[in-house]
């Protein structure tokens, strides 16, 4: 495998990655969201004051969240400048470790362009927060593993930091949506907080089940080979590998994705024009480290395999 390849598998991976799959999964999120800012931006309009809404995005690892969010706050920027609001903005970032309020209130300061000492107190952050969000027009605060909010810190401090964002949402100057998006146990926390939760429209995205989405898998599969330009040889159009993939992607819309990609630089880097099952055996077995008795690609009852198991190995002695 010469290093030109390398670089040009690398390179046409790369863009594949650029593609963002609008699967029918998105258009609730969207749905809800636009509905939120078309909201808020009347509010404005008519200088109403209510209080802001916000939503939660829930899933397993690998799921898309973080994906869809970034495409959907992209695409959202995008339209509030077209309309004449470039100047009001979303702020996305990710829980900080750990979530204290502090430190949380500290991180939000920096994404809005203000960092500060840890030695101020955290009522003073918080107020140079509101007064940040107002200043900047910020329409949308967004973090990311919002599950991370429950775990490292005192229920005191996961109580401080859900109430401050009741508070920005509340604001009766300027008030700030919400968007949390996490693995399942933001459901937990959600369900815990009963004034948080009712202020939130709630957006699950499911896991996918091998005989549900086969057929989905396969036409998905389809189309990254044409952009790819790889031809795809029968046995990955076969509807049980449609259904391996999505075992072997334990199930995840995400991962599904990243396993096909894997799969097409296995075909580049074999120099290949076609793609076929054994660029899935490979892209499995790098990403897993599995002996071949634990690659779904291989085994015939593919379905006993614990796609989110690495380094299985056969019982040697
Ligand atoms: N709609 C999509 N189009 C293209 N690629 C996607 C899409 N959704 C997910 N992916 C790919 O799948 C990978 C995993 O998705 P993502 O990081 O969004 O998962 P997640 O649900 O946020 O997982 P975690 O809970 O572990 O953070 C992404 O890095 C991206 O490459
Ligand atoms: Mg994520």
């Amino acid at each position: 495998m010469g290093n030109d390849l390398i670089t040009q598998a690398a390179q046409r991976v790369a863009e594949l990655k650029g593609y963002f799959v609008d699967h029918e999964r998105f258009v609730p999120l969207a749905e809800g969201f636009s509905i939120l800012a078309e909201k808020r931006l009347v509010d404005i309009q008519t200088g109403r004051i209510s209080e802001a809404q916000g939503l939660a995005l829930s899933g397993q690892s690998g799921a898309g969240k973080s994906a869809a969010i970034t495409h959907l706050l992209a695409q959202e920027g995008q339209r509030l400048a077209d309309r004449g609001y470039g100047d009001s903005t979303i702020i996305s970032l990710r829980v900080p470790s750990p979530a204290t309020l502090k430190f949380v209130g500290q991180m939000l300061l920096r994404a809005l362009g203000y960092p500060i000492g840890a030695d101020r107190h955290a009522w003073y952050i918080w107020d140079l927060v509101q007064h940040h969000l107002k200043e900047r027009r910020v329409l949308f605060v967004h973090l990311d593993e919002a599950q991370d909010l429950a775990s490292r810190g005192t229920k005191h401090e996961l109580d401080s930091v859900t109430s401050m964002l009741k508070t920005l949402m509340t604001d009766p100057e300027w008030p700030v949506g919400i968007i949390l998006s996490g693995t399942n146990e933001l459901e937990d926390i959600l369900n815990h907080d009963h004034q948080l939760a009712r202020r939130m429209k709630a957006v699950r995205f499911e896991s996918l089940s091998p005989a549900a989405y086969g057929e989905d898998i396969l036409d998905l599969l389809e189309n990254y080979c044409e952009l790819a330009k790889l031809e795809p040889e029968d046995d990955v159009l076969e509807l049980s590998h449609g259904e391996r993939v999505v075992h072997a992607a334990a199930n995840q819309f995400g991962i599904t994705i990243v396993l096909i990609l894997d799969a097409i630089e296995d075909a580049y880097l074999q120099g290949q024009k076609t793609l076929n099952r054994r660029n899935f055996i490979r892209a499995y077995h790098r990403r897993t480290s599995c002996d071949a008795e634990f690659n779904p690609f291989v085994v015939p009852d593919f379905m006993r395999i614990d796609a989110r198991q690495v380094f299985s190995r056969e019982n040697r002695r």
